[in-house]
């Protein structure tokens, strides 16, 4: 059972004491909410006393009365409604003129209630306002989640269009320094992998551009057989500008059938993010291993760097958003801390794990587990 806070205010103490006998008891439920409500009621007498009650409780609705002594009811309306307060307001009242209707309903009143009035009657205007706001805040509380839930899904989409953009123009400023020589032919690989990028990006866009997808704050997900070692290719090929320019080189070993049934995109993700810190926090000339395992229920992927290494205080929150190490060995290095929340939520939809351990200076291993089925 919840509890609707009412606040009935009436200069009359024989309606308010009225009020109370007939709501004492009293409960109102709906077949779609999850529980009945019950009323707690507290009186005012006054405009002045009400508005006293109202700044410092939370009130769900308000039984007022118009014709009060000092300040009248209208006033106590437009008060609840320029604070915006998140309740319901029901005008009683013996003679409702249409200008008093006009004004408040304006104000925001749900409705009105005509003096005198029956048990009856009062139960159930009770019972429809309390189903009014109970529909209203409802309704408030899911578009509130699906904006965040849309907030969520844009920046996914946003941070993960990062390494393909960072991969194209890591080719792009090799060709422009002639790294590999003169000739076209000596950059055939790189613009094929630039051109492969691109296309990535380009899904990735039209996915942020799928309203309908953005609506229900989903991608469509497509589950299929898919082997790890080739996205695991992908990724390391993505991130090969990079590792050039760190000196840092990035093996691949794999042991027994690396297939299962998984979105290709997710597990590009999490080995896009996974390679890219293991360079990205690597010292020049270091080493990336990057190894799956085939462990019958699961498929294990570990991933070892010969980077900056952390300290195990440093290792706890690394999986929350935004959470960044800062020192002087990673004030050089750009991020925005979300790379390691989206891989565990990534492998969280697969009922798996990630770890982390680490020594600081000497490297780095994080050990996923993706349960097959
Ligand atoms: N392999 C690693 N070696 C050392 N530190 C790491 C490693 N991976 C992650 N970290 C630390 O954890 C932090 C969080 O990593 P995360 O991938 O979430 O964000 P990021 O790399 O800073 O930014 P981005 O969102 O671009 O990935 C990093 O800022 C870094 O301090
Ligand atoms: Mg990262």
């Amino acid at each position: 059972m919840a509890t609707l806070h009412l606040l009935v205010v009436d200069d009359e103490p024989g309606i308010r004491s009225g009020i109370n006998r007939i709501l004492n008891n009293y409960s109102v439920g709906y077949p779609f909410m999850d529980e009945d409500f019950d009323f707690e009621i507290t009186e005012a007498g006054t405009g002045e006393d009400a508005i006293e009650i109202l700044n410092n409780k939370t009130i769900d609705v308000v039984l007022l009365d118009n014709k009060l002594p000092g300040m009248d009811g209208i006033e106590v309306l437009e008060h609840i409604n320029k604070q915006q307060m998140d309740l319901a307001v029901m005008m009683i009242t013996s003679f409702a003129s249409l200008d008093l209707a006009i004004k408040a309903t304006r104000n925001g009143a749900y409705n009105f209630m005509p003096k005198p009035f029956t048990p009856q009657e009062l139960r159930s205007s009770i019972e429809n306002v309390a189903k009014h706001l109970f529909l209203k805040r409802m309704t408030r509380k899911m578009q509130e989640e699906g904006k965040q839930i849309r907030f969520q899904f844009l920046s996914v989409l946003s941070h993960e269009l990062k390494s393909p953009l960072n991969a194209v123009e890591g080719y792009l400023k090799m060709m422009q320094d002639r790294q590999f020589g003169d000739k076209l032919d000596d950059y055939e690989k790189m613009i094929d992998r630039s051109l492969t990028r691109l296309k990535g990006m380009r899904n990735l866009i039209m996915d942020l551009l799928d309203l309908t997808k953005i609506e229900s704050g989903k991608k469509q997900r497509r589950l299929r057989d898919i082997n790890l070692a080739e996205i695991a290719r992908v990724a390391m090929d993505t991130l090969e500008p990079l590792a050039i320019q760190k000196g840092v080189r990035v093996s691949l070993h794999c042991e027994g059938n690396t297939n299962m049934l998984a979105d290709s995109d997710e597990m590009e993700i999490v080995f896009n993010n996974m390679v890219s810190n293991a360079v990205k926090y690597n010292k020049d000339g270091g080493n990336v291993e990057v190894k799956i395992t085939d462990k019958q229920q699961a498929l294990e992927i570990i991933v070892t760097d010969t980077g900056i290494g952390m300290s195990s205080e440093d290792c706890e929150n690394i999986f929350e958003d935004f959470v960044r190490i800062k020192s002087n060995k990673t004030k050089d290095i750009t991020g925005s801390g979300l790379g390691l929340s989206i891989t565990k939520k990534m492998i969280e939809q697969y009922n798996g794990s990630i770890k982390v351990e680490s020594v600081p200076d000497q490297g780095t291993t994080f050990i996923i587990s993706l349960p097959r089925n």
